[in-house]
């Protein structure tokens, strides 16, 4: 099995409980101005997980599909769509590897790390590959990945939490030779520290050179880049790169 199939279960919610409804809304906030979305759009939330974006894009688009492998996820982004009353919200499972849409969407959104995944390059300019084409032409794209260089500096390699009856533990490395930053979960009882679950997250990261070079290779145009929501450039200190790029018409 591979670590994206099984990572992203029930406990991933409070592992990544930090990122909440609040940063949600500033992403949407910022997706709609930089993706120009408005009644008439219809829009992909690619790798959706619980659906904490696609219920507050749901008002400002047409349409929007929630597009996630995980069904522990896609359960929680029902139940959240049903209570926030989302009629033009649709969830779907699949892999994005197979993701197969064809010039379906004005915008394509994909955030919090949710790309880097597979094991060899060609995945991954699969993945691309396949976002291009499930947009309309003039379509765009924003993707949200790590800022390289802000990991590399900032890596804390271990960290512990407990949440209600368990004790999280994270050890993160980075291979350098492969682009990677790994991360062991170890998931324990908090009562006698029994394993309940343990994992590695494997996610390769790219730089702006890279990014820019698979993205021109699949055919986007006009690519920029952002270092956070209110609009800043990327620097060192910045988290996130934040990527927008467009189908040409
Ligand atoms: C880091 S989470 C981000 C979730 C969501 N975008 C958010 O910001 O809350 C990554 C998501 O990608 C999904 N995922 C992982 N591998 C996938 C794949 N191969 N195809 C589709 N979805 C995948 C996971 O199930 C998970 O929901």
């Amino acid at each position: 099995m591979n670590w994206y199939e099984e990572a992203f279960d029930e406990y991933y919610l409070d592992i990544y409980d930090h990122r909440d409804d609040d940063d949600a809304l500033k992403d949407v906030m910022f997706a709609k101005d930089i993706l120009e979305l408005n009644h008439k759009k219809t829009l992909l939330d690619l790798c959706c997980g619980a659906g904490r974006h696609s219920v507050l894009f749901s008002p400002l688009v047409k349409k929007v599909v929630g597009y996630d492998l995980s069904i522990p996820l896609l359960n929680v982004a029902s139940q959240n769509a049903l209570k926030q009353k989302c009629k033009n919200l649709f969830l779907l499972r699949g892999n994005m590897l197979h993701l197969d849409f064809n010039d379906c969407f004005d915008a394509v959104c994909s955030f919090f790390n949710s790309f880097g995944y597979f094991e060899k390059l060609e995945d991954h300019i699969k993945v691309l590959t396949n976002i291009y084409l499930s947009l309309n032409s003039g379509g765009c794209f924003l993707l949200d990945i790590m800022n390289v260089d802000y990991l590399k500096n900032n890596l804390i390699p271990i960290s512990k939490k407990e949440i209600e009856t368990y004790v999280i533990t994270e050890k993160r490395s980075i291979d350098e030779h492969y682009s990677i930053v790994r991360k062991e979960v170890l998931i324990q009882l908090k009562s006698d520290l029994s394993e309940v679950k343990k994992y590695i997250e494997s996610v390769h990261f790219f730089s702006k050179p890279q990014i820019t070079e698979m993205l021109l290779t699949v055919g986007f145009e006009d690519i920029i880049f952002f270092g956070s929501t209110d609009g800043a450039s990327v620097t060192p200190y910045s988290k996130r790169l934040l990527v927008v790029c467009k189908k040409p018409n």
